[in-house]
């Protein structure tokens, strides 16, 4: 069994963006070498104090900061009016200095998460969540922001030399987040996985998973995939990312994943840990695509 590093691989991928905003910055950038002293600019909008998100968007200026990118924080109280957050969106995508923007999730029940996401301009949607990059990613375009988290699934398995084409993979879970963009990267030309996607109301879900060479577990409850759920010698991608309670513990609580990590890791040729597997790499992807969403925006070549 090998245990994918996804924090190894998460800081392969950020040297990478680091070059590439130092190019930008420099006005040397990677492609026609016209682009003029340009620092890639994210801009994280939360909405709201929950607990998760205020982790999440923390990590992600910490990390934007360590690629020598700017990022500015836009924060709005939980009871913000869809008509304030909407025209904040319109200013942010009216201004050339910001290249990225991401709205963390979930939102607020009164506001509508769909309509939310659809605003951001399709040029500046570093998360990949409107209709627009959605549908580039289903046409097989070249260029669409891919969602950050399958996209580092995906990154994790190419860089771990995980063989994808032909093969059986199973995703558990449908979001637009994780579980549906997971399946089209995977289905892909390029990726050629034979993709099936189980959800809550899948029935035998144990039964489908147990065809799986690859699984990834993307539902959000804690260690649902047991031990007889996977076959010998399986990948397995834990995407989940639960807080369950741990009196031993100072915080009171840990995390873990979608799988029972102990008892399936012993069948696996490989697995992700959690913390520390695909979760780094939904930030480095995200870099990833704002360094792209700033390239192309002063027409570097290639971005
Ligand atoms: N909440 C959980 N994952 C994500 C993500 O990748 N992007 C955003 N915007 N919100 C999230």
């Amino acid at each position: 069994m090998t245990l994918i590093d996804g924090n190894a691989i998460a800081q392969e991928v950020l040297a990478e963006v680091k070059q590439r905003a130092a190019a930008l910055a420099a006005g040397t950038g990677a492609g026609d070498g016209d682009a003029a002293g340009v620092v890639p600019h994210a801009v994280f909008v939360r909405v709201g104090d929950d607990p998760a998100s205020v982790s999440y968007v923390a990590k992600k200026q910490r990390v934007a900061a360590e690629c020598g990118m700017r990022s500015t924080l836009v924060l709005f109280p939980e009871n913000v009016s869809r008509d304030e957050l909407l025209a904040r969106l319109d200013a942010l995508n009216a201004d050339p200095a910001v290249h990225g923007i991401l709205v963390q999730a979930p939102l607020p029940r009164h506001l509508d998460e769909t309509e939310v996401f659809n605003r951001i301009s399709p040029a500046k949607d570093v998360d990949g969540f409107t209709s627009l990059n959605v549908g580039r990613l289903v046409q097989e375009q070249p260029g669409a922001f891919a969602p950050c988290t399958p996209a580092g699934i995906v990154e994790l398995l190419r860089r771990s030399g995980v063989v994808t084409a032909g093969k059986r993979v199973v995703v558990v879970g449908r979001s637009l987040i994780v579980g549906k963009p997971a399946a089209l990267l995977l289905l892909a030309r390029g990726a050629d996985a034979t993709v099936t996607v189980c959800h809550s109301r899948t029935a035998d879900l144990g039964a489908v998973t147990r065809e799986a060479d690859i699984l990834v577990a993307a539902i959000g409850k804690p260690r649902l995939i047991t031990a007889d759920m996977v076959k010998e010698g399986a990948v397995v991608i834990d995407v989940g990312i639960n807080r369950v309670p741990d009196p031993s513990r100072k915080s009171g609580h840990r995390l873990v994943g979608d799988v029972d990590f102990d008892a399936v890791a012993p069948k696996c040729s490989f697995i992700t840990p959690v913390p520390g597997g695909v979760g780094p790499m939904t930030v480095a992807m995200l870099m990833r695509n704002t360094v792209a969403a700033a390239e192309r925006a002063v027409g570097v070549f290639g971005a």
